[in-house]
């Protein structure tokens, strides 16, 4: 149980202070934790970046963040008085050093006012070719400390392929150790993430029939109804495969994919995702013509407004090879999953919001029905849904009510709207806590990122020397191009368009 009284005082850094992601995620789950009761009782929070803002400015800046964007509403007054007391601001140019002098300075305030017992955390808010000047800065100012009083976390993306998240993970590991470095994916903080192995490991009855015996197949589906918005000049250099099956979507898959660890620590957890990430079949030139879809879309209307296509997003080459979906077949080649294939999809101005995991099982050895009773019949499907909606069902068969026998699916749902009374804490809640609390569970080991990388080069090595003469194939609003359909009708399968509308 993670309360504040174990919290050690901290001292929480911010390089990116005034950026969209502390305004949108970080400054609300800071707030929210503190409403909550799980801030440590000592701790300061200084923000940085490039622009000079008084303390109380850089407060009144990320009290208009918390309010646009917390789960919770607008601040309560009170609340928020006593938490933005201890927020701070310090400038910090990262192209001048020098400016790590004030923050140094800062820090050990805080350090002597806390006691020795005071971890400090970074976090790395930042465009990512900033992440090795920051690090190296704080090696070259003697601000790295040891496993008990320094974090650094650092965001997404973790290099931008193999090589140069190898050369990232070695510059951080020439200062910090792996115990300080916290890699943050956020939907491993997300509350139906985390039950997926709470559903999987706390239940017996699922683990017999968790199989290449029982299961036909696996869909991992991430789908998104909005653009690339004012990110364009960073999704350029990303697409799809970067910014989400590398990390979101490989995560879900391991999480689904994994051997039953032998306890719940953070290395051992993460020893067996790395198991399936190491078990996934390379990719062959062949694979990636027959197993691979990218797709951009093209203009189109979203609920009565029109919308651009990518290639005319602010920031977005007109000729652009960026792919805005990606749709890929895997393969698991273990014990447990060979010859079950996982279909993994991801896009953007899509017709739906939706992130679902939905797992296929075979279908009855032989049916004792006669066809007339079984015209509505479908396999049993468990439908883990991510967001928007958060519950796990299993699609069963049903006898519909009535004098005949007919069978219709039905399902069993663990909502948890219906289920619970309290509301989820954010993923960024979540996870900063974990840090604060030194749990890495939930973030990604040097050797995981790597194996990632390392699985997907060869599909973005093609993607990107090959331009795709089919882009833009995909209207706004669609489910994507119709290539990505054909991936798994190939196989006698389609995308199933859960959670709200049944298929
Ligand atoms: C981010 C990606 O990591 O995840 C974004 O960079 C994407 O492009 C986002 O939109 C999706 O996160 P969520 O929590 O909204 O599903």
């Amino acid at each position: 149980m993670k309360t504040a009284i174990n919290l050690k005082p901290t001292i929480f850094v911010i390089f990116g202070g005034t950026g969209d992601l502390n305004m949108r995620k970080l400054a609300p789950a800071l707030y929210n934790l503190y409403a909550d009761g799980y801030m440590p009782k000592k701790y300061a929070i200084i923000g940085t970046s490039r622009k000079t803002f008084s303390d109380e400015k850089f407060r009144d800046v990320i009290m208009d963040g918390v309010n646009s964007f917390s789960r919770t509403g607008k601040v309560k007054k009170d609340k928020w008085s006593t938490f933005a007391e201890n927020v701070y601001y310090t400038p910090v140019d990262v192209s001048a050093p020098k400016t790590f002098e004030g923050l140094k300075e800062r820090i050990e305030v805080f350090q002597n006012e806390f006691g020795p017992e005071t971890q400090v955390v970074y976090y790395l808010a930042v465009a990512p070719n900033l992440f090795p000047m920051i690090a190296t800065c704080i090696s070259d100012y003697k601000l790295a400390g040891t496993e008990d009083t320094c974090r650094i976390v650092i965001e997404k993306p973790f290099g931008r392929d193999l090589e140069t998240a190898k050369e990232l993970n070695q510059l951080l590991t020439s200062i910090f150790t792996e115990k300080q470095i916290y890699r943050i994916d956020h939907y491993l903080g997300k509350e139906t993430v985390q039950n997926i192995m709470a559903f999987r490991f706390a239940n017996s009855f699922l683990e017999p029939l968790w199989n290449r015996t029982y299961i036909d197949h696996v869909q991992i589906s991430v789908t998104e109804q909005l653009g690339v918005g004012d990110r364009g000049g960073y999704y350029e250099g990303a697409g799809a495969l970067r910014d989400m099956i590398q990390n979101h979507l490989l995560q879900l898959l391991c999480l689904i994919g994994m051997e039953t660890p032998i306890n719940f620590d953070a290395d051992e957890i993460r020893n067996k995702k790395v198991d399936v990430l190491k078990a996934m079949r390379a990719f062959s030139p062949e694979d990636i013509r027959f197993s691979t879809v990218r797709g951009q879309y093209t203009k189109g209307w979203v609920e009565g407004k029109e919308v651009p296509g990518y290639r005319h997003e602010t920031g977005v080459d007109a000729d652009s090879n960026t792919e805005t979906f990606a749709a890929i077949k895997f393969h698991v080649d273990n014990w447990r999953w060979k010859g079950v294939p996982f279909y993994v999809r991801t896009g953007k101005r899509l017709f739906q919001t939706s992130s679902l995991i939905a797992i296929q099982f075979k279908d009855v050895p032989h049916q004792i029905f006669p066809a007339g009773v079984t015209e509505h019949w479908q396999q049993n499907r468990l439908i883990i849904s991510i967001q928007p909606e958060m519950s796990i069902r299993l699609q069963v068969q049903g006898k519909r009510p009535g004098l005949d026998m007919v069978l219709n699916p039905v399902d069993m749902v663990f909502d948890y709207k219906g289920t619970y009374d309290s509301e989820s804490p954010e993923a960024y809640e979540t996870l900063l806590l974990d840090v604060m609390t030194g749990d890495q569970t939930q973030f990604m080991r040097a050797d995981q990122v790597e194996s990632a990388w390392e699985l997907l080069m060869p599909v973005i090595s093609a993607w990107e020397s090959k331009k795709s003469l089919s882009f833009p194939n995909y209207t706004a609003d669609s489910w994507g191009p119709e290539d990505a359909e054909a991936l798994i009708a190939r196989d006698g399968f389609h995308w199933f368009k859960l959670p709200l509308n049944k298929d």
